[in-house]
């Protein structure tokens, strides 16, 4: 299959990035890092997430990133729910669309949303029922889809089954986590190898922690079999609360100079990017995890 022209890049940093920063952040800065983002050129922002404080405290206020973002035209703003309640706080906060996330590993499931993987999809059927009254899109992550960090390796199947029932929900695309960044061309090419001819490539998306460091080889493998849906967190930011050892998503500006370098449009001024990850990670008193921000800067 010929690789895609064209690529959507969802920016995940200030949900997925911020909620795994020790250094808490200010609702002033989590408005300021979105903006700055969708200024860069990006369409697709992950603000927020309307999941309990008590489990995520770092994506708390996310009703008032929401209201503080002033928001450009062709940029949808979206947040992750985990169940009605979620969903509620969102569309009352005013998201254009908001994602339901499940695992393909039973243990993950329990550790990340206290349920099994049959009792969250269970809880996403209201929130279904309700976003499609409100006309809000519902994206969908299986987690751990090449491994678990509790049970090991995730078999192809598992995850097959759990996005087949996403999409039946009404999903209108299951991004596919590794969450741990376990994968390698490999493991994802099984992955890909088993789901692609069954689901097809337009409703998946990729969603890779470069944890090993393999995200860019295995969003290159992606690209053969027609994906192009890719999330990324600008600077590499952040990891997940619930996977231990698990290091940021794949940096922005690196999956987005690869794709300069590969004639693949993304519309993202990279310069401006750079510039926003070298801001957050000021804000954050951390190290840029983007190798090309930190190239590009002089930094490296
Ligand atoms: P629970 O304790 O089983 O839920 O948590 P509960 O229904 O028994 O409620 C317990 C308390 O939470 C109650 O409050 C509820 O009101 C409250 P209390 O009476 O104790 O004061 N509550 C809520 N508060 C705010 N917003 C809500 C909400 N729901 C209940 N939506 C629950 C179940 C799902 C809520 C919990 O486990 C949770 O919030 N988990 C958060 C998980 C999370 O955010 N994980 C990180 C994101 S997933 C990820 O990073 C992976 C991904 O990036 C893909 C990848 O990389 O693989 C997407
Ligand atoms: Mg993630």
């Amino acid at each position: 299959m010929a690789i895609p022209a064209q690529v959507r890049i969802v920016e995940v940093g200030p949900r997925d990035g911020l909620q795994n920063e020790a250094t808490p952040v200010s609702v002033a800065a989590r408005v300021a890092l979105i903006e700055q983002l969708a200024g860069a050129g990006i369409r697709a922002i992950e603000s927020g997430s309307f999941v309990s404080p008590k489990w995520v405290p770092q994506m708390a206020s996310s009703d008032e990133v929401f209201a503080g973002i002033n928001r450009k035209a062709g940029v949808t703003y979206s947040a992750l729910t985990p169940n009605l309640k979620g969903f509620e706080g969102a569309l009352a906060a005013g998201v254009d669309e908001v994602a339901v996330f499940a695992a393909a590993s039973e243990a993950f499931s329990q550790k990340n949303i206290n349920c099994s993987i049959d009792e969250s999809l269970a809880r996403f059927e209201p929130v279904m029922a309700a976003a499609q009254e409100a006309g809000i899109a519902v994206r969908g992550y299986v987690s751990c889809v090449v491994g678990c960090p509790y049970a090991g390796e995730v078999s192809p199947a598992a995850v097959l089954g759990v996005t087949d029932k996403l999409l039946a929900m009404g999903c209108y695309e299951v991004s596919l986590g590794d969450t741990t960044g376990v994968g390698t061309p490999g493991s994802v090419r099984r992955l890909l190898d088993a789901l692609v001819p069954a689901l097809g490539h337009q409703r998946l998306a990729l969603h890779l922690h470069d944890t090993y460091g393999q995200a860019l080889a295995n969003i290159s493998a992606g690209l053969d079999y027609g994906i192009e849906v890719i999330d990324s967190a600008v600077a590499g930011l952040g990891g997940c609360p619930y996977a231990k050892g698990a290091s940021g998503n794949v940096a922005t500006e690196d999956v987005v100079y690869m794709l300069n370098g590969m004639g693949i449009e993304t519309g993202i001024d990279l310069d401006a990017l750079v510039a926003t990850g070298h801001w957050i990670c000021d804000q954050l008193e951390r190290d840029n995890q983007s190798r090309v921000g930190r190239a590009l800067s002089g930094k490296g």
